[in-house]
């Protein structure tokens, strides 16, 4: 049975589109399928491009909204589209344990560092401002602290050379939309097995 996914996204969808590319003729094909593109931002440019594409896309805008009570109407809105899973990519708000309990081992997330070295925001100017040759993307389950969930893969971006921000985040941004579906598939497939 192919997993019902719910992408979340806060902005630009690179990496949402790069799913629904793989959805539509790549890696995932045969694993899952796209039943909702999610928005905490009515202005994120990915709902206009998922909506192009003939996507269901739905918002709660979070801007004034506590953590809790956002999350509760996530939940809610959630229910009719039955997700398996809920993917995570570039969606730039922290859940709170409202959701991440009921869909527990089951929130995937992209986080453009390793998140033994990095966790939050801003990750490729840390990575920029501390001059690395070479970063990890980490793709893990989300848990109740801030990127410190299960691991379940991590892929390295040579940096060396790379001589700007825009430099260094092009070059991770490349290997995000290879790698998260990669990752993705692991779990979908049933390959990737929890310790
Ligand atoms: C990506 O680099 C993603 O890894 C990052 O935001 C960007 C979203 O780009 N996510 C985080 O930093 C999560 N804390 P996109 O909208 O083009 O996919």
């Amino acid at each position: 049975m192919k997993k019902r996914i719910a992408i979340f996204i806060s902005g630009r969808g690179s990496n949402m589109v790069a799913i629904l590319d793989n959805i539509e003729r790549g890696k995932l094909k045969e694993v899952c399928e796209a039943a909702l593109i999610f928005s905490n931002n009515p202005e994120a440019k990915g709902l206009e491009i998922a909506r192009e594409r003939g996507y269901k896309t739905g918002c709660i805008p979070s801007k004034g909204k506590q953590r809790e009570e956002f999350d509760r109407q996530v939940v809610e809105y959630l229910k009719s589209f039955s997700p398996d899973y809920i993917v995570l990519a570039g969606f730039m708000r922290i859940l709170s344990p409202v959701i991440i309990r009921e869909y527990s081992n089951r929130i995937i997330n992209i986080h453009p560092a390793d998140t033994d070295q990095f966790q939050g925001v801003g990750a490729y100017e840390w990575t920029f401002n501390n001059k690395l040759e070479e970063t990890k993307i980490t793709v893990h389950f989300v848990d109740e602290g801030v990127d410190t969930g299960p691991v379940i893969g991590k892929r390295k971006v040579d940096l060396r050379g790379a001589k700007t921000l825009h430099e260094v985040e092009e070059r991770g941004l490349a290997v995000e939309h290879d790698f998260y579906s990669e990752a993705l598939y692991d779990v979908f497939s049933g390959r990737y097995k929890f310790n």
